[in-house]
């Protein structure tokens, strides 16, 4: 899939391109771009966001800014998923990440200060999403969150098996992963459940099947 990211800091998402799973599909099945809305931006001295209409704080990510980035990135085609990071935008959820790791494009936009101009998120974007009830200082984290999170469900992000039987996923009906432990057994008198040593497969799966919350 290609996802493009729309920020004031490109560089910051380096860091993120350099973990697993990221790493490990960048160039393959997820092919990443970076845009500035700073490189395309109709204004003087890469100016993006203005003082915002009725007075008070802050400042407010520009329309005409964010929609000569995108022309520049699509010429008169926007793509199909455009969204918008925003705390009153639909709160994120492993469905909405299932969804989107089956997309062919995903474009995220990442605003700061006060955020976007209203008619950016209504005329230019197709979903807001929140990554959770609270404030962040900008767009960047919660793009990255969903970058995280749509990688680690591309093909051959994961070693096998390892994401189908996760927290939130339909092989644990939505359920909480259960409990997992490793060597030593015993520490502090902090004994790991006999089952788990038993080597019995189906007494194991027995358990965690319990033990899913
Ligand atoms: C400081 S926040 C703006 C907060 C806004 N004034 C409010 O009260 O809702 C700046 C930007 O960070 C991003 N952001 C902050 N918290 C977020 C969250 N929980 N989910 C998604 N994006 C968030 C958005 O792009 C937002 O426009």
């Amino acid at each position: 899939m290609q996802l493009d990211v729309f920020t004031l800091v490109p560089h910051a998402f380096a860091w993120l391109t350099e973990q697993r799973p990221v790493s490990t599909v960048l160039g393959g099945e997820l092919d990443l771009r970076l845009f500035s809305y700073r490189d395309t931006t109709p204004l003087r001295n890469g100016q993006v966001d203005d003082e915002p209409y009725g007075g008070g704080a802050g400042m407010v990510l520009r329309v005409d800014v964010v929609a000569a980035a995108l022309e520049a990135a699509y010429g008169a085609t926007p793509p199909r998923r455009v969204i918008a990071l925003s705390p009153q935008g639909r709160q994120l959820t492993q469905a909405i990440v299932e969804e989107l790791a089956n997309e062919e494009h995903v474009t995220l936009l990442s605003a700061r200060f006060e955020g976007f101009d209203e008619r950016i998120v209504e005329h230019l974007a197709t979903d807001a999403l929140s990554i959770g009830p609270y404030v962040l200082s900008n767009g960047d984290l919660p793009a990255m969150v969903l970058l995280d999170a749509i990688a680690r469900r591309l093909p051959g992000a994961l070693s096998e098996g390892s994401g189908e039987v996760e927290s939130f996923s339909d092989e644990l009906s939505g359920g909480l992963e259960y409990p997992h432990y490793t060597r030593p057994a015993e520490f502090r008198g902090w004994h790991v459940p006999d089952v788990l040593l038993s080597g019995d497969h189906a007494r194991i799966e027995g358990w965690r099947k319990e033990h899913v919350r």
